[in-house]
């Protein structure tokens, strides 16, 4: 592990175009190799935790290759991936794990995932259930985690499944597993979670019904289903712009315009709360990529102040919060945060990860079991230091990166690795935007 030191610097100004969205680039290269035929992708993610998914379909079968900007992918249908000759390695991807294991769930496969030390670390029984009820067979490590054997049943046995958790990676690998599974295969969301899975599985021609029941999501499948391959263009993730949104609105000066952010109304919590605390955000250019709602946004510097935040909206901004507290950490007075208990199971637990680092370069703040409260400097930059623990954690590392930028000595982070998992050239363009 090499530390890196982000120093605090001027103010983000230009133009930057952030890279394609991660769960959008994973269900691209799955739906791409469940299809008979080629599809072609462009602005794919290229960042680590994409490229597990890439090699995980290669190794059951599909021909996944770069050309020139775009990637194209030769599918091999549902219901005729093949045995891989060796374990799935997931990298630090939960995406990736979650999602494949619904697909092996149904076919007639036994693999065995592995992963890196944080993503060994987190739960796995929430797919282990449902999967197991439509047939599936687990050897998982103690606690229902990575390293683990699964043997996929063919035919499956369709389910109706009610999410315990708000997770969209729970609600694709359930549907996943319904594409080769004979009759309907349903589930149910007490909660919306972003719809991804959904809209893509359209756009291949499948047909997925959705209909609203006393408050509730419920979304059907009935396979097995053939996928017809199209032509995909990913937008820009909405989670690497905010990290862009977070700096321009505090470091005083800024006027940054980020092209291309994918603004999927399950997604763009972010954008809304940041909005509540003052930020200026204007969307230009609203637009449609690839059946997703797209704009450019114009960030500019604004004094923010402190919020509570509704619980309700963190499904809609789930991977947005470590920054969120940064950009907390220098408002004016009180922000109180709650419902976020999820927060403890991501790539670290990110809520001990940035109460610890923001305390650490001079924040205030209070851990709670379900969120932080985090009381604001009132606009001056905070000190800095470190080194912060990341914990192989991208978006802590990178919501350091951001809380160093701002700060007034600089924050040095214990590694900058994790970024490349999702945002290979975030350095690159947190220089070209203060260049
Ligand atoms: C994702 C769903 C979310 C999110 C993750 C990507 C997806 O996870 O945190 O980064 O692509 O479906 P959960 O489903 O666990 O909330």
């Amino acid at each position: 592990m090499t530390s890196h030191r982000f120093s605090a610097q001027g103010p983000l100004t230009g133009r930057i175009r952030v890279p394609g969205d991660k769960s959008i680039s994973h269900r691209s290269l799955m739906f791409g190799a469940l299809a008979v035929g080629r599809s072609r992708i462009s602005g794919l993610l290229e960042g680590e935790d994409v490229l597990a998914t890439a090699a995980a379909l290669r190794a059951m079968g599909a021909v996944i290759e770069k050309d020139g900007d775009d990637w194209i992918v030769d599918g091999v249908g549902v219901g005729t991936l093949l045995q891989p000759g060796q374990a799935l390695d997931m990298g630090n991807s939960g995406t990736s794990t979650r999602l494949l294991m619904g697909l092996v769930a149904s076919h007639g496969i036994t693999t065995s995932f592995v992963g890196d030390e944080s993503l060994s670390k987190r739960p796995m029984g929430r797919v282990i259930d449902p999967l197991s009820m439509m047939g599936a067979g687990f050897t998982p490590s103690p606690g229902g985690r990575l390293p683990l054997m699964m043997e996929g049943m063919q035919p499956a046995v369709p389910i109706t499944y009610r999410l315990p958790v708000a997770s969209a990676q729970v609600k694709s690998a359930v549907l996943l597993a319904g594409l080769n599974t004979p009759g309907t295969t349903t589930v149910i969301e007490p909660v919306p979670t972003r719809d991804h899975t959904e809209r893509m599985l359209r756009g291949f021609g499948v047909d997925v019904q959705v209909e609203e029941r006393d408050g509730e999501r419920v979304i059907s499948i009935t396979g097995p289903c053939d996928l017809t391959p199209c032509d995909i263009t990913v937008p820009g993730d909405p989670s690497s712009a905010a990290f862009f949104a977070v700096a321009a609105s505090i470091v005083p000066g800024s006027d940054l315009i980020i092209e291309n952010v994918g603004l999927n109304p399950t997604r763009n919590g972010i954008f809304e709360v940041l909005g509540q605390m003052g930020a200026s955000i204007e969307y230009l250019d609203a637009r449609e990529v690839g059946g997703e709602p797209v704009a450019d946004l114009r960030v500019r510097h604004a004094p923010l102040k402190g919020v509570e935040v509704d619980p309700a909206i963190a499904p809609r901004m789930i991977d947005e919060f470590p920054v969120l507290f940064v950009a907390a950490a220098v408002a004016d007075g009180t922000t109180v945060t709650s419902g976020l208990e999820e927060l403890r199971v991501k790539e670290s637990d990110r809520l001990a990860a940035m109460a610890a680092s923001l305390s650490l370069v001079g924040a205030d703040i209070e851990e709670r079991e379900d969120g932080l409260v985090i009381h604001g400097s009132g606009g001056t930059a905070l000190p800095g230091g470190g080194p912060v623990a990341t914990h192989l954690d991208h978006r802590i590392a990178m919501s350091m990166a951001i809380a160093g930028h701002a700060s007034r000595d600089g924050v040095e982070i214990d590694s900058a690795e994790p970024i490349a998992t999702s945002f290979p050239n975030f350095n690159e363009l947190l220089k070209d935007a203060t260049s």
